[in-house]
Order: structure tokens, then C-alpha cells, then sequence
């Protein structure tokens, strides 16, 4: 019937328009100089170039209008002032800062960016960049073949990530998480590449659907997004930790969790009722099985109602809270977005009466299905919503909860596209965009309002925050775990390189669900998972409803005992650790790193994804595969030692390692330390000794910087820490250690101890500092 009218001659029927495809910019026709840059004028599109620092620059390209210079959220840094200077010719036009070069190729314009000595940091590839009518926008940069890639933010696969295709959408996948899985939860786009020792990084800063394709073309590299500009952010090492250090210094670092984040977390969907809890923790004390906190998945609310509680379930919750935190475990909370649709629910009535809710153009609230039914998504964009909901949280904190996990902030809805209507408004703090446009922040933005309001009602405790979806940033407020995996050894094995590149994106505080979410776990798989899961930045054993029970005694004595010692040596370790993710505060450095991180000219470690090192001396390879007993053990140069035995291995090679179920194999650095303190039951319960592990080399000179603080208010920023300057010199018999302490804090260890390793038993080890400490050679 539709032919009969003008439908027949609908634009559609006749063949392609011409000149759909990709247009580059064209040819420069205009170049003016600015205070931090330049902007550039082009046939087709306008550039902006303006330098962050002397070892960053900023390149923005609008093919539709002039250069917009708001940056996502992501971004919390404001141009320094950098010294810059233009020069031009007829063909060429070069801004340079005292580390970095832009060379400017004007017809048609193509950008390189250089070193301070004229080397190539990254050039575009012929098809430079441009945009195509659809509004995409796209980038093409040569690729060598000694390039390696590192970032992405939470990706399935191996570490180095050359020869993937990337999609950055935020996206509930609970199956299958497969090496095809592009999309996942959190969208980082940031990476960086390393070429022959070097790296610099790459941040594009486009919130749409983004794609980074390392795959169709073995000389050149693509980023490109559904919308926006091509803005991106060129961080010039040239060292991998520089560029994380760059890269930090705009998307924020991590504060420093509370301690007790650190400690074992025991999670299941769910723990129904206070009495279930109650049981559960009290199986942990007989058991003597550390254990810091307990999750709360949605069954605690009233009808999956956020901020509130099940009365009938969780009776006296207020005492709940109370009596556990005496004995030194604390409740978390699941929090997700989508608020139920009920006019006598106060947050749902309060939502719509004060305009908190994500609307249509046209007015309308924007429904969608989630556990409560039928539901309505705080607008987390604006500022007013961020508020409102950040004080709500005063509900919790009123109990006495510290602590937060978010999810389902992709947002996930139940529906054929997994989330929110594209065409539903966000505010974005008077500047209203689509949804389409501002998805991948939607977790990012319910993170802060979540952060900045528990910190608020806090009074000067930490709060910790748990998220799924999350951008570039997200290390501000939350940690980050790996979503819905399932009790699969491949899931193990992928967790590995995942939490890597999570680390290598800024964010240091990640971990998988330990022993699998979905599907069934087994004794085996949770022994192994829980040895990868003592040194992963965060250690929480979760799993889903109808699967099997999977608390540390759920397989048998057997399996318990071996899980037990894992979960206390997480707590043996917690000086050392807690220490890195000061390190990260300051840093932007992992907890958790690939081996390429520390050994950047090494090919062995370029896509090594089975092993991985805590800080910058510690080497941990677990077995990831069923009845298997021995694995190979990559060794960088230098002398390691196996934790365990004290044997000296020699570096630059690979090994053969035993490794019986209760072995979990870690390797220190010789000429390193390791700094420990007792197996306490709790975060909570004070460690009495700090023991510094010294792994003796011939000869040389170590440090490590030990720190400490309360462990759980914001003191330490008024300089109410701890740290110890450990250094020790060796020359032939003579071992001398000095420690040095600075800050105001007074730790609780009542005595401190150095245990050498690889001593002998000539040796004269001397003391030098005003703690008195233990000396103990082995
Ligand atoms: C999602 C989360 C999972 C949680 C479940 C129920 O699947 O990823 O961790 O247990 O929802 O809230």
C-alpha cells in the first residue's frame, strides 16, 4: 500500500549518496598562535592544540564547529602554563614545548608528535584523521612492529593487546566473558604503547561508543567515536611509570582506602537474613578465619528498595552492625541505581517531586526494568541529583556503614540494548546531552555522588567504595571489580591480564569475584583462585544465587586449610601492601603490575599474562589450571628468591617450578625488602611486631619506603603518618641497615625486626636508627 504514495520515491530506495565515507580534515589554511597552543584552521575541521605540561599535549578536532574545550568529568586537571613556542613555514608549522614537538604537515594536515630530540613519539598514519557524515569521528596512527600495547581499562584477553579491536560501552555482560567479549563494564579509553623500551600514552576523551581497532592494519592504529570530537591527550614518557604518572595527573589518583578494605571480603548473592550473617561470621571466629567484611547483596532491601532494610529479614540491623564491628567486621551494602517506581517510597516520591530523574526532551520520566521492577535512574550528571543523592546515604551511615558497592551502573536494564534509552537527557550540569552521548560516565558520576556524599557524612573517616561501570577516573572514588565472571579456570587465568591493564590504566584497586560468580565452584579452583586472590588489590570471595556455596569450608577440611593460610597470609602481608597503595596515592602506580611495567626492554615480559608482580620486586606466578602441580616461571635479570624456601634462582630465564596445592609460588628480588606484619583476624586487631624481610644480594644498596598511618580517617593529609626509610648497604660481610623515620604518627607494632635472607653466618650486620630493632639473620 505504501508504494501507492510518496513513500515510493523515499530517498532510501535509490543508491548510496555519494561521498559517504571517511573525509580527512584537509589542508591547513590557518595557523594562530594562543597562550598554551595553537588552533588550526582546516578545510574541513578545526584544531585546537594546547599543552596540559611539558609532557603532555592536548589535541582536539571538530569537524562540525569550533573547538569545544570542556573536557569529560574524567578530566581534573586545568592547563599549567607551559612555555610554547610556534614556528612556521609554508609547509610545516611546529609547537613546541621544552619535551615535546608537534610537527604540523599542512596539505593536507597531518600531526606528528615528537621528543624533545626530534624522535617520533606518534605520528598520524596517511589517513590522519577525520570524520565521516554519520558524525563519527576517527584517528589513524602509525603502528611499528616492535609496538606493544597496554591499557584499555577491564578487557578480556592477553596483556599486550596489539592485533584486538576494542569497544568502549559500558555493558552488563553476564555471559559469556569470552577473548570476542569487547565491550564490558568500565570504559577506559587510555592506553599506552611501549617501542623499543619506550612508552608514551594516549588518552581520547570522547564519551560516546568508542572503538580502538589494533587489528585491521599492521602499520597503523585507529581510535574513533560515534560522536563528538577526536580530543585526545598525548603523554610523552618515556618511561611506562612516567606515562601512568602523566596520565594520573589529570584523571586523578586513588586516595588511600581505608585499611580495612584491604582485608578478606566474604560476599554472596545473598546473605538473606541477619541471622544468616550472624552464623556466617561466627563460622569464620571458630574457624579463625581472618575476615574484614561481609556484603550485603539485594536481598536486604525491602523489595530491592535502596536505602532501606527488610525489617522481617534484618530485624535489628543497628546491632547487627554494631556487634560485628566489635568483633572487627563491617557490613557493605548493595546500592544500585534504578530507585522503584512507587509513590509511597520516599526516595522514588522525593525523586520526582524535586527533578532527580533522567527524563525525556519532551518531560517524561525514562522507566526501565531492573530488580525492584519497574524503576526510574537518577540524573547523576547534574550536580543538584549528585547531592541529593549522596546525602541519602546518610541512612547507611547512620547504621554505622563505612562502605558501598555499586552496580548495575552501566546503567544495566532488562531490555534488548542492556541500558537506558538512547535518546533519554542528562542535565550534565546545564549543558543537557544525550544518553547516547553520556552512557560510559553514567557509573563514573554515580561513583562520585556516592564517594563525595559517604565522605561527607562520615566526618573525616574513609569511606570505601565498591563499583562495576565505571571511565577514565574512576580511581577517584572507587575500587573496581571485574563484574559477573564465573567459576571457570579460564576465568582465573583471564582475571590475571585484566586486573593488569586495569592497574595500567590508573586504577590499582581491582580483583576479580574470587572462586567465580556464576556456574559452580569446586575446592580446587577456590584454593587456587583464593592464592591468586591474597595479592590481587581487592580480595572478595562472591558468588551468585542457585550456584554452590563457596565460603572457604564449603570443599572440605582439605581445601579449608590451605584457603585459611592464604586469607591470613593476605593479612602477613598487609604493611607491604598497604604501603603500595600509598605508593599509588602519590604515584598513579599499581599495586598489581605486569612484569613489563618494571622491565620495560625485556620481550619475555611484553605479553607475559600469567604472572605478575606486587610493586616493583615482588613476582607472583599461580598455578591457573586444574591438577597441575608445576608451572614454568618467567624470571627478569637480577637474583630471585622463592618466598618460601629461601632458594636463589637466577634471573633472565625461565624455570621450572613445583608447586603442590598449597603452594602458591613467590618470588622476591634479591638486594630487596618485603615488609610483614602477624595474621590477625581482622584489620581491626593490631599487629605487635613489623618484621622487615631484608633478601640480601652480594652487594649493592636497597631501600624501601615503609608507610603507615591511622588506616581510617583523612589525618594523614595533615601529615599524621608514618614512614620508614629502610636502606641497607652490602659489602662483602658487612650488612649495614639504617632506618630512618619521618612523619607524627605513632604506629601500634610495639617492636620492630629485620630478618636477612641469604645471610651467612660471618656476617656483620649493623643497625643504624632510633628504633630499636631486632635483627635476625637466616
Ligand atoms: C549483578 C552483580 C552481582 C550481584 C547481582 C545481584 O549480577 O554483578 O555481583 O550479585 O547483580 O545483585
Amino acid at each position: 500500500m505504501l508504494q501507492d504514495t510518496s513513500f515510493a520515491i523515499h530517498p532510501g530506495h535509490s543508491k548510496k549518496l555519494q561521498n559517504s565515507d571517511y573525509h580527512d580534515v584537509g589542508n591547513v589554511l590557518e595557523v594562530t598562535e594562543t597562550a598554551n597552543g595553537a588552533t588550526i584552521r582546516c578545510e574541513f575541521a578545526n584544531i585546537g592544540i594546547r599543552f596540559y605540561r611539558d609532557d603532555i599535549v592536548r589535541v582536539v578536532m571538530n569537524a562540525f564547529g569550533s573547538v569545544a574545550w570542556k573536557t569529560s568529568p574524567a578530566v581534573i586537571s586545568e592547563p599549567n602554563a607551559v612555555e610554547v613556542n610556534v614556528t612556521q613555514t609554508d609547509d610545516a608549522a611546529t609547537i613546541t614545548s621544552s619535551a615535546i614537538q608537534v610537527v604540523l604537515q599542512k596539505s593536507p594536515l597531518r600531526i606528528t608528535v615528537e621528543d624533545a630530540n626530534g624522535t617520533v613519539i606518534v605520528s598520524e598514519s596517511e589517513k590522519g584523521m577525520g570524520y565521516k557524515p554519520t558524525k563519527e569521528v576517527i584517528c589513524y596512527k602509525e603502528m611499528t612492529e616492535q609496538d606493544h600495547f597496554y591499557g584499555f581499562g577491564e578487557k578480556t584477553g592477553f596483556l599486550d593487546k596489539r592485533g584486538d579491536k576494542l569497544e568502549m560501552w559500558n555493558t552488563d555482560v553476564y555471559a559469556p566473558h569470552n577473548p570476542e567479549t569487547n565491550a564490558l563494564y568500565e570504559s577506559i579509553p587510555f592506553f599506552m604503547t611501549l617501542r623499543e623500551g619506550k612508552a608514551y600514552g594516549l588518552f581520547f576523551d570522547n564519551t560516546f561508543k568508542s572503538t580502538f581497532d589494533l587489528q585491521s592494519s599492521t602499520n597503523s592504529f585507529s581510535f574513533g567515536a560515534e560522536g563528538g570530537q577526536i580530543d585526545y591527550y598525548v603523554m610523552a614518557g618515556p618511561q611506562p611509570k612516567h606515562v601512568l604518572e602523566q596520565y594520573t595527573s589529570i584523571t586523578g589518583r586513588a586516595p588511600i582506602p581505608p585499611k580495612w578494605a584491604l582485608g578478606y571480603h566474604q560476599s554472596r548473592y545473598s546473605y538473606e537474613t541477619e541471622t544468616e550473617v550472624r552464623e556466617l561470621v561466627k563460622t569464620f571466629k571458630e574457624k579463625g578465619i581472618p575476615l574484614d567484611v561481609v556484603h550485603l547483596d539485594i536481598h536486604y532491601m525491602d523489595g530491592y528498595r535502596v536505602f532501606t532494610f527488610d525489617r522481617d529479614r534484618f530485624p535489628t540491623v543497628e546491632k547487627l552492625i554494631e556487634e560485628l564491628r566489635a568483633d572487627g567486621v563491617r557490613i557493605v551494602p548493595i546500592v544500585d541505581p534504578g530507585v522503584k517506581e512507587d509513590p509511597e517510597y520516599p526516595a522514588y516520591a522525593e525523586g520526582v517531586r524535586q527533578d532527580m530523574f533522567c527524563k525525556y526532551l519532551e518531560g517524561n520520566i525514562y522507566f526501565g526494568e531492573v530488580w525492584p521492577g519497574n524503576s526510574a535512574f537518577p540524573d547523576f550528571t547534574s550536580e543538584r541529583a549528585r547531592k541529593w543523592w549522596g546525602e541519602k546515604h546518610a541512612y547507611y551511615t547512620d547504621l554505622g556503614i563505612e562502605g558501598i558497592w555499586n552496580d548495575m551502573n552501566e546503567p544495566a536494564i532488562f531490555n534488548e540494548t542492556k541500558t537506558m534509552d538512547l535518546k533519554v537527557m542528562h542535565d550534565y550540569d546545564g549543558d543537557p546531552r544525550t544518553h547516547r552521548e553520556l552512557h560510559n560516565i553514567y557509573g563514573l558520576m554515580m561513583g562520585k555522588a556516592t564517594y563525595e556524599g559517604m565522605k561527607d557524612q562520615l566526618a573525616g573517616r574513609r569511606p570505601f567504595l565498591l563499583t562495576r561501570a565505571g571511565y577514565a577516573g574512576v580511581q577517584r572514588y572507587a575500587a573496581v571489580w571485574t563484574g559477573d565472571n564465573r567459576s571457570f579456570w579460564e576465568h582465573l587465568q583471564l582475571s590475571i591480564p585484566m586486573c593488569m591493564n586495569l592497574g595500567m590504566s590508573g586504577v590499582p584497586f581491582t580483583g576479580p569475584d574470587v572462586g567465580g560468580f556464576a556456574h559452580d565452584s569446586n575446592g580446587e579452583l577456590l584454593t587456587r583462585w583464593t592464592q591468586v586472590g591474597t595479592f590481587t588489590p581487592f580480595f572478595r570471595n562472591h558468588s551468585a544465587i542457585n550456584t554452590l556455596r563457596q565460603e572457604p569450608w564449603s570443599f572440605g577440611e582439605k581445601y579449608e586449610a590451605i584457603i585459611k593460610k592464604y586469607i591470613q597470609l593476605r593479612y602477613t602481608w598487609m604493611p607491604h601492601l598497604y604501603s603500595l597503595f600509598a605508593e599509588a596515592n602519590q604515584t598513579g602506580l599499581p599495586v598489581m603490575r605486569p612484569l613489563v611495567l618494571e622491565y620495560p626492554t625485556d620481550e619475555h615480559t611484553f605479553n607475559l599474562s600469567d604472572q605478575f608482580m606486587i610493586g616493583s620486586n615482588v613476582i607472583v606466578a599461580p598455578i591457573l589450571q586444574p591438577s597441575v602441580k608445576h608451572r614454568v616461571v618467567y624470571l627478569p635479570e637480577g637474583q630471585w628468591v622463592n618466598y618460601w624456601t629461601d632458594e636463589v634462582l637466577e634471573g633472565n630465564k625461565h624455570h621450572l617450578v613445583e608447586a603442590d596445592l598449597d603452594v602458591l609460588p613467590i618470588f622476591v628480588k634479591q638486594g630487596s625488602f618485603v615488609a610483614h606484619g602477624e595474621a590477625v583476624s581482622s584489620t581491626a586487631f593490631e599487629n605487635e611486631t613489623l618484621t622487615l624481610h631484608f633478601y640480601k644480594s652480594e652487594a649493592g644498596r636497597s631501600e624501601m619506603v615503609l608507610y603507615e598511618d591511622d588506616g581510617t580517617t583523612f589525618a594523614h593529609e595533615n601529615g599524621e603518618f608514618l614512614k620508614l626509610y629502610v636502606e641497607a648497604n652490602v659489602e662483602e660481610t658487612n650488612v649495614k641497615v639504617s632506618v630512618r623515620s619521618d612523619g607524627s604518627y605513632t604506629p601500634a607494632w610495639k617492636q620492630i625486626q629485620l630478618v636477612v635472607h641469604s645471610g651467612r653466618a660471618e656476617d656483620n650486620i649493623t643497625i643504624d636508627s632510633e628504633l630499636n630493632i631486632e635483627i635476625i639473620n637466616k
